[in-house]
């Protein structure tokens, strides 16, 4: 069974979702160890109720970035971890990490990528006026919110939608990816060659699906074909 570690620095609702996932025998993996940088975070509590190993890591208490990540890398480690779980990771991880476990961290972040990667995203889409947005589980490079996408959901942006309307909407799709994807990864589902990432089944929505917001009222006529 995939050995998962979650890193995560909030309230840790996706956190929960594979906790639930795992709990309720819909995801085959074990969560080895959740670590948070932030003491308030609530997914420690999550950890603690769930009878889940648990720890924190503060980044002011390192002198340097390196030891800061050395220290999550040696403690995933330790606990054989074979995949690791960005879920409201709210630092970017350095290099060393990232070449200590290959193809093999994942992230959620709360938008299409590669639009609005970084923070304060939703912000970001309703001041550009976007009609759609979602979340996206990609695995983790070097770069900020760069490295091969898994899996995506669209979400459309309302006429009074707020940061909060909108995470929300949002927030509900981030529960339904991150354990699919987990999944993909734990039943050895997908392949990777460069940035493409694929099921091995090839399994993907229709082709021929579209989505319009606003809703296109014109029909179309033969001659436009
Ligand atoms: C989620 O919306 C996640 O996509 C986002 O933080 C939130 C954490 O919520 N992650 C990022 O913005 C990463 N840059 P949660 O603590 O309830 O899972």
């Amino acid at each position: 069974m995939l050995k998962i570690g979650i890193i995560a620095s909030g309230r840790g609702t996706n956190a929960q979702c594979l906790i639930n996932a795992i709990e309720e025998g819909r995801l085959s993996a074990t969560i080895e160890l959740i670590i948070s940088d932030r003491p308030e975070a609530g997914v420690l509590e999550r950890a603690k109720k769930h009878g889940l190993e648990h720890v924190l890591v503060r980044e002011n208490e390192y002198v340097t970035r390196a030891e800061f990540d050395g220290e999550m890398m040696n403690l995933l480690k330790g606990r054989g971890v074979e995949l690791v779980v960005l879920a409201g990771f709210m630092r970017v991880l350095g290099p060393a990490f990232i070449e200590a476990f290959p193809e093999r961290i994942i992230n959620i972040h709360p938008a299409l990528l590669p639009s609005f990667p970084g923070l304060n995203v939703h912000k970001k889409a309703i001041k550009h006026g976007v009609k759609f947005s979602g979340c996206t589980v990609h695995f983790v490079d070097s770069g900020l919110d760069t490295g091969p996408i898994i899996i995506q959901a669209v979400v459309p942006l309302l006429d009074d939608d707020t940061e909060d309307t909108l995470a929300a909407r949002i927030l509900r799709e981030e529960h339904r990816i991150l354990p699919e994807a987990v999944s993909l990864i734990a039943s050895g589902s997908i392949t990777v060659t460069g940035r493409q990432v694929r099921l091995k089944n090839n399994a993907s929505i229709e082709g021929n699906q579209a989505m319009e917001n606003p809703p296109v009222s014109l029909t179309v006529s033969e001659n436009d074909r």
